[in-house]
């Protein structure tokens, strides 16, 4: 279990991260989703403790990466975003040579490079430079190095980014395998479908802020199409008449949104007409995955 608790770090005048609280449970993966620059990658090296933050702990668990930073760093992998390395070596030799930070002797090491390397989809690369490794390569390495000690908890930063379908598969069905064994999996993005798809549930920051935590059931139940009705007024019997034909929300004093609509919206319609109640427009909506992240994003910049 990951605990991010009241982090916050400033650059010099940027504020990076302000105040930033949330969870990873076990058997859980949660999305870190937003724009670039918000403070995601700020967030990951923090809880790894390679980023000291101002105020505020990460807890890797119940490990305080601050006051116990040795045990805590055991029990996380991380993938970073732009992974870098000693390019001159190669690909099992530097394994081996990361592998002693873990205590490990250099037989050890070497047979669970093998193994590793081979379970990252780089059996055929034990003998290569990393200087000749692609984008892709480089990532399945760094996956490799942060499975080393077999850890609990996940950290992945951007993963995604500039892999090819093979690739994305491949780390999407690797996250989706880390829950099922119970592990910890935060997965950063700035892309909301691109972890749609393994995500339990969405932590969403917003330049150093969160804006909000939802469930990826509540993000697609909110994302699904859905009538916005404009009325004269909204009672109770408007109220249950919307409620035959789906699930109303009253928006405001005039506004209702009605999700999951089970008839067309001329029925719907008629039968408000019908009982004397004033329609004044109607609209479908229908908002993508990522039409849903701007509207919180939206939401957030107008609150500041
Ligand atoms: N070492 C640093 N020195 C100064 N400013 C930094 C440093 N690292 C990050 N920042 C600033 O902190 C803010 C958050 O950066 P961060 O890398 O955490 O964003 P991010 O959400 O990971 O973005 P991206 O999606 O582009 O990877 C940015 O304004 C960035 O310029
Ligand atoms: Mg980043």
């Amino acid at each position: 279990m990951i605990v991010i608790d009241s982090v916050s770090k400033r650059f010099r005048k940027t504020v990076a991260l302000d105040n930033v609280s949330f969870e990873v449970r076990n058997s859980e993966v949660v999305g870190y989703v937003g724009l670039n620059g918000t403070g995601k990658t700020t967030t990951i090296r923090i809880a790894v403790g390679v980023l000291p933050p101002d105020k505020g702990d990460v807890y890797i668990d119940g490990y305080s990466v601050l006051r116990d930073k040795k045990r805590a760093s055991m029990f996380i992998g991380w993938v970073p975003e732009l992974p870098i390395y000693e390019m001159d070596f190669r690909a099992l030799d530097y394994f081996v040579y990361l592998a002693g930070y873990y205590g490990l002797s250099v037989g050890e090491a070497r047979e669970l490079g093998r193994k590793l390397l081979d379970e990252v989809g780089l059996g055929d690369a034990l003998n290569k430079k990393l200087a000749e490794f692609s984008q892709g390569m480089k990532k399945r390495f760094a996956l490799a190095v942060s499975m080393i000690n077999n850890p609990p908890n996940f950290l992945f930063d951007e993963v995604l980014n500039g892999l090819d379908p093979q690739g994305i598969a491949f780390f999407r069905e690797l996250a989706v395998k880390f829950r099922r064994e119970g592990r910890a999996v935060l997965f950063s993005s700035h892309i909301l479908s691109e972890v749609e798809g393994i995500c339990d549930r969405v932590v969403f920051i917003h330049r150093g802020r969160i804006i909000g935590v939802y469930t990826m059931d509540e993000i697609r139940y909110r994302a699904s199409p859905a009538i916005e009705i404009d009325l004269s007024k909204i009672d109770r019997d408007v109220f249950n008449i919307l409620s035959k034909y789906g699930e109303p929300e009253v928006l405001n004093n005039n506004k209702v949104i009605l999700r999951k609509p089970r008839s067309d919206t001329e029925v719907i319609l008629s039968e408000l007409v019908s009982r004397g109640i004033g329609v004044r427009e109607v609209k479908r909506v229908e908002k993508s995955l990522e039409e849903f992240f701007f509207s919180l994003v939206k939401e957030a910049e107008e609150g500041r």
